[in-house]
């Protein structure tokens, strides 16, 4: 495809100048060529370049980039959109780096409404270093037709999917499902209408959760086939030896639903259900989270645990331990897991739990991760996929968003 080049964007693409590169470019420079950056991507020597673009705008960056250290890594290209400095969303994109230095060209057109985006130097992963010798932003002629890789992240926040209309294919008709950014057609969706099943969602479903604002407390968010695979793994850890886990409660929308479901008194099991019960902490968000905006969630985490409480009333073996994990974890007394659900949101405290509890998990056990696949918690996939690696597994990204692991 032939490019027109409008304007060359960002200053010092050659990193020849620290001009317009912001705090990370002085540690990052003196290295040998270019700027070395990472490990990972919460290091301080991690930066960006700010720079006016308006909606629809097109760019092509240029990323010269080469592996520091081991024979391959990760980079990462991502640029930040914002409206008169409020988040809109990120383009990101990853790619794979050797020792040898190679040229990554990426296409990108800003979202509607934006004024501003931030372009970030960083590397892939938690591990990875990266050499880059050029980081180049340029404002293209508009294409039609032009493909962009950009993973625009209104889903960062996971908002319900609530669509009043189904959306109709001209050819396939009516979705089977269409919700939770889940939009499928000729698919067996019988769970919704299974009794059982559909009485336990909705006793999730009606647990006072404030999703979406006060106002819509209680609202079917219409996570169906989210909770459909809680349920599931639920009714299959049961015949497990070992308690079941979630960290990251707030209301309870899945416990509930598996409680409901699994008829939980009967399992003579205990269930552990880790939260502060008043938000995600501040200082454990990562710089990277913070500006997909992770830390704005809080608002549908307001204080819950006097709500909580009353929900799991009808279940004496639920515990409810409030505090911040991972340092509230060690004090419960938990020897085996059968069920571990992570939905905290935020990859600092995941990771710690999926550590902390990784011996626990008998073989056979089922770990969920609800944040795993979305598009804005690279943080988060990155650390889980380095943790599962290292234990020689593997997580099964699911198209409900959740991510999946087998204890082996
Ligand atoms: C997405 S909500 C959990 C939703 C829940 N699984 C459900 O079924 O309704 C995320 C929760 O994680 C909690 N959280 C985030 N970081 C935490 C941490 N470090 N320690 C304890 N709780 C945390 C927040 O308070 C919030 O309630």
């Amino acid at each position: 495809m032939l490019i027109q080049i409008k304007r060359q964007v960002n200053t010092s693409p050659l990193f020849e100048i620290s001009q317009g590169w912001g705090p990370g470019y002085a540690q990052a420079i003196g290295h040998g060529p270019g700027v070395v950056v990472g490990p990972g991507n919460d290091n301080s020597n991690v930066f960006a370049q700010q720079f006016s673009a308006q909606s629809n705008q097109q760019f092509k960056v240029t990323s010269r980039a080469s592996s520091v250290g081991t024979p391959k890594a990760s980079g990462r290209f991502q640029i930040n959109w914002t409206n008169s400095g409020k988040f809109i969303s990120s383009s990101i994109q990853i790619f794979e780096v050797t020792t040898q230095e190679k040229i990554f060209e990426f296409y990108v057109t800003a979202p509607a409404r934006t004024t501003n985006g931030v372009l970030y130097v960083v590397a892939g992963g938690p591990e990875d270093v990266v050499r880059y010798t050029e980081m180049r932003l340029q404002e293209i002629y508009p294409i039609n037709g032009f493909e962009t890789f950009s993973k625009d992240n209104e889903l960062r926040k996971k908002p319900p999917a609530i669509e009043a209309t189904p959306a109709k294919n001209p050819k396939w008709g009516t979705p089977s499902y269409d919700s939770d950014y889940l939009r499928v057609w000729f698919r067996n969706t019988d769970f919704l209408q299974d009794k059982e099943f559909m009485k336990a969602y909705r006793a999730g479903i009606n647990s006072g959760h404030r999703i979406g604002g006060a106002t819509l407390s209680s609202q079917d968010i219409h996570i169906e086939w989210r909770i459909l695979v809680c349920c599931w793994a639920a009714w299959h850890a049961k015949h497990l030896s070992g308690d079941f886990v979630e960290c990251g409660t707030n209301t309870g929308i899945m416990s509930l639903a598996i409680c409901n479901y699994i008829k939980f008194n009967d399992t003579r099991k205990n269930f552990y259900l880790f939260d502060t019960f008043c938000g995600i902490p501040d200082e454990q968000v990562l710089p990277e989270e913070r500006a997909m905006g992770l830390h704005l969630q809080n608002s549908d985490y307001e204080e819950c645990f006097e709500t909580v409480k009353r929900n799991f009333n009808p279940y004496p073996s639920v515990h409810l331990v409030r505090g911040k994990v991972p340092d509230v974890l060690p004090s419960q007394p938990i020897d085996k897991v059968c069920y571990l659900m992570l939905d905290m949101n935020i990859s600092v405290p995941e990771k710690a739990a999926l550590e902390y509890f990784w011996e626990k998990l008998v073989p056979g056990a089922i770990v969920l991760f609800d944040d795993y696949g979305w598009s804005g918690y690279i943080a988060q996939k990155s650390a889980h996929d380095a943790f599962a690696a290292s234990r020689g597994t593997k997580i099964l990204n699911l198209p409900t968003g959740q991510g999946m692991l087998i204890k082996p």
